[in-house]
Parts: structure tokens; sequence; C-alpha cells
């Protein structure tokens, strides 16, 4: 048999690890009575639903079954591991499978754009994009996205991004999600995974479960804090938080068809997410029915064995307990763990199966796909193929220059920079901006940064305009389009005169072109990004919630000069503005975000009118940090740190609803141009609504389809002579040694507690169809209302559902829930009628000693607005 250029294994120190793995013990913070192991890890392929998606599952398992029955036990291995950092085009690659004609898959970041290339688009983020609240434009932005991603060759995106949630307002990586609050979350999740997959390419949901800071998020990143061998830290939440809030999104993606899943650097409950089997087993492929495959993200596997009877399916990007370290957990110990007998083959069986099912489920053969055209690690014609290793590898074309736009691409991008720009404040309408005469431009935010829109790697510098903020989640810029050229074409075609000042620092020079001008624009940012990176100190999560490069006073010297002051603020998330909100000179706020490339435009098109400003907060902007239910922990105070999310299910505006705090601005809020009317409200509960406590069961399991394979003799898995072996390059091959050294034996690993491999046959009573039981889905309640624009301008108003359950004893609930929202485009005088359909889902709270979704008895109240503080109109029915 002749497989790929596979690896270099170096022996030592693998057995170990992947033979003693590692066991934590796993809990459930508080409030759960729930078994916290789940073994074995349920076989895919066995639903008995019949959604549309699970009958494409059914179909994809064919397909898939077909190919890996005939696949050698080395060749299942190879599509379950990566061949380690930069040994291929992408930033992950499988090892492939020639005899089969069976290429290695490339899977890149990331969600908002193709990471580490060219002549590709800079999207919206998650945040700007969960700010258009617009679902048919989350859609097409994620078809825009999958297009681009075909046109480089890429199997898989690393995207999107649903964890982290924003619990605490300073967490890194907040903005490359959609926003705080699981429901909006969730569609945003939904709308992008399908655009993604319509058009061929695999999404993955990440990052699974409780990824909500950085600091301290793997272990490598948490040394240099006094601690010796740290760990990663363990969030640890209750039953019910951990359904109704974190795995919400997740459940949405899997529902919309995620072929992959990617778990997190974290522990959860103590366990680490890649091999708890509680998350993956459990919540994951059996309450949540989840088909796809679960692939580590970089790094984040922690141990051999331990991860794949949790559920762990593919090993990122193939290294082990460190980064580029050429030693897998997967790969030949892999191989070396059904030998001996450590896995079962039906285990690894399953792990190829479940990954070909996610690409035949998008319709995408890997076989006659696109190959990649690009190198992520240069843009020079040719280069090193496998520039990770430190042997002499082969020599090629790595860049064909691929121009992956297209013209959905340009459309998409610019819609959201514009539709998701929140106007906060607009004292006496004074926006859009009049009669201009001299305009000031004032702030670094601005305009472009000396050394280029990709002057640092992976955007790890905040230096002129803020389109994204900084991680494995940026992109390189074709072009970014700051808001002064923008403006300055403007002033060059509408004849209004123009200065500007890029110096943050200078307060003489904004004070003067303050002075001399009827309106000054003063920029500020506020940026934060992925762990790796440390920007201007903030390691990854923001230190505060302040504005960065003396934005406060730059604002307030402007301010105190000029009566005609207009803040952009161009964040990643909420910031303190109570140093100067209320000063009557500023006479208008615009919450900017980090809007992609087509920044400029965007606030170009919403200062001067061209569009009609329609975004709303995806987050609540706080007075005090301190209102914010929660916060990043950022120190370590043992050698795993413990995240408690004690706040529970109270996160964002459900703590300041619950507390009664004041926020600056609401989840939900943003102001137009026009006036918009609320009317006619009514809501009804289904007359033929099965209103029982808990959804009907699921159909049982079918029979799990058994591949017949065998294992093959340790002699036929030893390295082949004839194919090349690069130092590091990941291989599934043993050596000799290894291979005369194997005995084996069912018994000899220690597994954790409550390991068997008995399949279940009944479906965890939530679950039995992709997202959960297809009876949570169903609609129990209608909504309509009408909305009107009673305005002079076109503009479109964001409808918002917000539910109130009935009082229970021993159950709190949020005064209000987000459960629906719909962006409707009006003219002046134009009315429409606006629906809701809410699900049984919708109206459950998750029951942890019944182990299930409970549909409470009594009053509900449904409020429709404008925000999550609105309250324009109000209905009510109950459930007796
Ligand atoms: C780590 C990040 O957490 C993840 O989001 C990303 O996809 C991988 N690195 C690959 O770059």
């Amino acid at each position: 048999m002749i497989l790929t250029p596979s690896l270099a294994l170096i022996i030592t120190g693998v057995l170990v690890a992947t033979l003693t793995g590692r066991t934590h013990s796993a809990r459930i913070y508080s409030n759960s009575t729930q078994k916290l192991e789940s073994f074995p890890s349920p076989i895919g392929g066995r639903l008995s639903s019949q959604t549309e998606l699970d009958l494409a599952w059914a179909d994809a398992y064919e397909q898939a079954w077909d190919l890996v029955s005939q696949m050698t036990l080395l060749e299942k291995v190879n599509l379950t591991s990566g061949t380690g950092w930069e040994m291929g085009p992408c930033v992950g690659n499988t090892g492939e499978i020639p005899r089969l004609n069976f290429p290695s898959l490339c899977l890149q970041d990331g969600p908002l754009g193709i990471r580490f290339t060219e002549l590709n688009s800079v999207f919206p983020a998650g945040l700007a994009t969960g700010a258009t609240w617009n679902k048919a434009l989350m859609y097409t932005r994620g078809q825009a996205l999958g297009q681009e991603f075909k046109a480089k060759g890429i199997n898989v995106l690393l995207g999107p991004s649903m964890g982290p949630l924003g619990r605490a307002p300073e967490g890194g990586r907040n903005w490359e999600g959609f926003g705080t609050d699981p429901y909006l979350q969730g569609i945003g999740a939904y709308e992008t995974v399908q655009g993604i997959q319509d058009v061929g390419v695999v999404a993955t949901a990440k990052h699974f479960l409780l990824n909500e800071q950085e600091h301290f998020r793997q272990a490598a990143e948490s040394s240099g804090f006094g601690y010796s061998d740290p760990m990663a830290y363990s969030g640890n939440t209750d039953g019910r938080a951990l359904r109704e809030i974190y795995a919400w999104p997740f459940a949405e993606a899997i529902r919309a068809g995620a072929g992959a899943v990617m778990c997190a650097y974290n522990a959860v409950n103590d366990t680490q997410a890649c091999e708890n089997s509680y998350l993956l087993n459990h919540i994951l492929k059996d309450e949540l029915g989840f088909q796809g495959y679960v692939m580590s993200d970089w790094l984040a596997q922690r141990s051999g064995v331990n991860s794949v009877i949790a559920g762990m399916d593919m090993s990122m990007p193939g290294d082990g307990e460190s980064w580029a370290d050429g030693i897998p957990f997967l790969a030949a110990n892999l191989t070396l763990a059904a030998l001996n007998g450590s896995i079962p083959l039906w285990r690894i069986d399953d792990m190829a199966v479940r990954i070909l099912a996610a690409h035949y489920l998008v319709k995408q053969n890997p076989r006659n796909y696109t190959k990649p055209n690009f190198s992520s690690w240069t843009l020079v014609d040719n280069d090193d193929l496998y520039p990770g290793s430190p042997s002499k590898t082969p020599y090629g074309l790595v860049n064909q220059h691929v121009d992956a736009r297209s013209s959905l691409s340009r459309r998409v991008t610019r819609q959201i920079a514009t539709e998701s720009m929140v106007l906060v404040k607009n004292q006496n309408s004074y926006l859009p901006l009049k009669s201009v005469k001299r305009m000031s431009i004032i702030g670094s935010a601005a305009g472009p940064f000396s050394l280029g829109p990709n002057g640092c790697e992976n955007r790890g510098c905040n230096n002129g305009t803020l389109a994204t903020g900084w991680g494995s989640g940026s992109v390189n810029y074709a072009y970014l389009a700051t808001p002064f050229e923008v403006i300055n074409m403007r002033a060059f075609s509408e004849g209004f005169g123009i200065d500007y000042s890029f110096d943050d620092y200078d307060l003489d020079s904004a004070t003067v072109l303050a002075e001399a001008s009827d309106v000054a624009i003063v920029f500020v940012t506020s940026d934060s990004g992925e762990g790796f990176l440390t920007v201007e100190d903030n390691l990854g999560d923001r230190n505060d919630l302040d504005l960065w490069h003396n934005g406060d006073e730059l604002i307030t010297t402007v301010a105190s000069s000029n009566n005609n002051t207009i803040v952009v603020i161009e964040s990643v998330g909420g910031v303190n503005m109570e140093a100067w909100i209320d000063n009557e000179n500023i006479t208008a706020v615009l919450y900017a975000l980090v809007p992609g490339q087509d920044i400029g435009f965007g606030i170009s098109d919403v200062l001067f009118g061209d569009a009609n400003p329609s975004g709303r907060l995806p987050f609540t902007v706080a007075r005090n940090k301190s209102d914010y239910p929660a916060t990043v922990e950022y120190t370590m105070t043992s050698r795993q740190p413990q995240l408690n999310f004690s706040e529970g299910i109270f996160i964002d505006y459900r703590h300041f609803d619950r507390e009664s705090i004041e926020p600056r601005y609401e989840f939900g809020f943003g102001m137009s141009y026009t006036t918009f009317e609320i009317s006619n409200f009514s809501v009804e509960l289904s007359s033929d609504a099965n209103t029982d406590l808990e959804a009907p069961l699921p159909g049982n399991y079918s029979n799990p389809t058994l591949l017949n394979s065998s294992l093959p003799n340790a002699t036929d898995t030893v390295y082949p002579d004839d194919i090349p072996r690069y130092k590091k390059f990941i291989y599934p091959y043993l050596t000799s040694s290894e291979a005369d050294g194997i005995k084996y034996d069912e018994d000899a690993y220690p597994y954790p507690s409550g390991y068997n491999t008995t399949q279940k046959s009944v479906p965890h009573p939530a679950g039995g169809a992709s997202g959960g039981n297809p009876a949570l889905f169903d609609y129990l309640v209608n909504a309509t209302a009408q909305v009107g624009n009673t305005g002079n301008l076109s503009g479109a108003e964001v409808v918002q559902l917000y539910l109130s359950y009935p009082d229970l004893l021993n159950v709190e609930f949020p005064v209000k829930s987000l459960r629906g929202f719909e962006k409707i485009s009006l003219q002046p005088n134009e009315t429409s009628t606006v629906q809701f359909w809410l699900t049984r889902k919708d109206l459950s709270y998750f029951d942890v000693v019944r182990d299930n979704w409970v549909l409470p008895r009594g009053n509900f109240s449904v409020y429709i607005g404008n925000s999550s503080r609105s309250n324009a109109l109000a209905g009510r029915f109950s459930i007796d």
C-alpha cells in the first residue's frame, strides 16, 4: 500500500502520551444531577428522523459507508489526522489516500474570510453581521464566503464562530460571533452555516464549548503566570445555562446541517473539551443528534485514547502536546491503539465515516473538488510544499493567485458594512449631515496605517481604521476603504472643505481643527483578538472597556471647541462612553463595530444619509463595567483556573433586567432617520398545539451499520520503504519495533469510569434528529403585528419579540428573552405585517432533573418592540 507522504513519527514519548492519556474527573457545576461521563461514542447514521436534513444525512452516510468500507486501517487513520503544522497549503491538512484517489482535505480559517492569502474579501465580522439583524443578509454572506473558499480549493471553512458568546464583555474573540444572546447568535449561526454549505463547503461550528475568554484558554498560553505545568481554564456551568445559553447556537448550527464542530481549548466542568465524553458523546452526538465530525481546535487535543472514546473525530493540525512537534496523539498512535485493542475498530470507522458524510452532505466530492491553489505560508509563486519540515521537501508551484472575489461578495460586504451601523445618539436629528461647509476628521481611526492595511500579521496591532479584531479570525485586505478616504472623495465631489488630524495625542491640532469647522467627526477604537498575540498589553481579551489611544480625551477636547461633534466608534464590543456621552456638543454617536473592508463606505453612507441606519446593538452597553454580570479572569490563582459561570442564564440584558440596572444603551437598541409604529399585535397559541410537558419521544436509533472491518497485521502498518519520510510530517505508520511489540488486549487501557461499548438504541429524549428532537421545533405560538413607516424617509425597522415566562415556584426565568426578530424595509407611509412563530423550544426551559426541555404551565407575556426595553406592545397566552 502506498500512503501519502505521511509522517515522521518520533516515537519516544508518543506511546506514553497516547496510552495514558489524561483522565480528569468531570463535574457539572452545581444544580445538576446528570451523569458526567457518557459512553460509548454514538455511531453516526442511526437517526430515524425523517426531516429533510436527516434524510440528506442518511444519503450522505450511504456514500460514506461505501468508501470507508474500501479503506484500510492506515487510510482511515490518515483521514482523521492532520499532517502537522505547515505541512500543506492550509492551516489544517489531513493525510491523503492516493490508492482511492482521495486527496488531503484543506481546512482554513475563518469566520470572516480566507485567512493568510490574497485577492479575497474581508467580510464584516460576525458581530457586525449580527448587528444588521437581517437574516437574509446573514445567509447571503454565508454563501459569498463559501464561494470564495471554494474558489481557493478549501474543503472546510473554520467558522462560523458561535462561542464565545460574550459572557464577559472584554472577551477577546466576542466579535467573531453574532452577539451576546443565544437566540441572535443561533440565527446568525443557522443562516451562515446554510449559506456556506449550500455552495458545497463544509462549515465548522466553533468553539464547543465555554470558550469565553483568551486568558488561560490553553495550557501553553497559561505559562508565565507562576504555575509549573499549568492547565487550560475550566469553564464550569450548570446544565441549564449549558443548554439554554451556550449550546443553543450550536444546536441551531447543527439544525442547519453543520458538517463539523470544533472542540475548544479549555476544559468544561473540569474535563478538557476535546476529551469530555459528556460534552461530545452525550450533548453533541446524542442530545443534539450531531451527525458530522468533531475536530480539535489547533492543539486542543490533550490525550489520545481518551479523546477518541469521548467523541473527537479529527486531530488538528495533527501535532500533539506542543506546537509543530510532529508527535501526534492520533496518526500512528491511532494505528497503534487500534492494533493493541485500546480503541475499537468501529470507533475508527465511525470517525472516518462521519468525516466523509459531512462532505457528501454538502454535495462535495473531495475527489473532484478544486485543489488548494494558494499557500498559507507565503505569497510567492514557488516554495516548499511542506515548509514546516526541517527536511528538504518537494518544491513547486504553491500560489496561483486566484481572485476569489465575486460580484456577490462585493455586494454583501458593502451592504453589511452599511446595515450594521448602529446610531445610538442623534440630538435634534442632526444626522444625516445636511449642508456641511467645513468638516474636520480627527483621530487615527479615520485613516490608513502607515504600513498598509496588512502591516501587522494577523492584524495584531491597532493602527489606523479598525475594521476587524486580531488573530486567526483575521484576513488580509485586498483593499481597505478607510472613512477618511471615502469622505475625502465626497468633499471632492460635493465641494465642502475638509481637513484632518490623525494624531490621537495632538490635542492642540484637534482643537484648532474643531474650532475651524462646522462639524467635527472624531474616530475612536477599541480592539481585541486571539490570545496568541498581545496588542498594547491586551492579551487577546481587552483589559478594560475604555477607548484606546486617548479616545475619551480626544472626544472631550474636540467637543469643547465644536458644538457639532460626531463620534464614530470602531469597536469589537461595548465601550464605556460615560466621560462624554451626555455632552450636549456631541450631537451624534455612531457605533461602527467591525464591519470589514468597506467600513469607510458604511460610515459615510449613514453619516450623509445615503442609507438610513438600521443596525441594532447585538450586546448591552453598560454605564459601568461593574454592571455586567461577568468579567474576564485575568489572574491565575491555581494551576487550572476555575471559571465558575455562576450567573447561570443571566448574561447580558438578562442580568440588567433581573437586577434593574439601567444600561447606557440596551441590547437591540438603534436609531433610524425615520419613525416607525408597531400596531395591531396579536398572539395566540395554536389550537392544535401539543402542550404536553415534554415533547413526544423521538424515534429509536436504527441498528448501527458496522463495516466488517478487520485489523491488519501489525507488520503491514510499518513504514513502507518507498515513501519519502519528512521530519515532523505526521504519518500513520509504525516503526518495525513498535509493530513487533504490539499485544492485543481490550482490557489493558485504563479507561475512564463508565466506559462501555454498547450502543444505545434509544436517543436522548431531547435528541433523535439533527439539532434535537424535531418536536422541539414545532410551532406552538403565532404572533403578528403591523409595522408602519410614519416618517418621511424610507428605512428598515427591526421588530423584536421578547418572551416572559410564567412564574414558577422553583424556576427563575429572565424578565425577557429574545424569541423572534424580523427586519422590515418600508417606504414612508408604507405598512407591512410581520409574523413570528414560536417553537416548543422557544417556550421551554431545560429541567436538569428531568434532563429534558419542559414547557412551563401558566401565563406567558409576549412583548414586541424595537429593543429589549422598548415594550411597544404586549400580548399574552397561557398554557394550562
Ligand atoms: C485556533 C483558533 O482558536 C481557531 O478558531 C482556529 O480555527 C484555529 N486556531 C486554526 O487557526
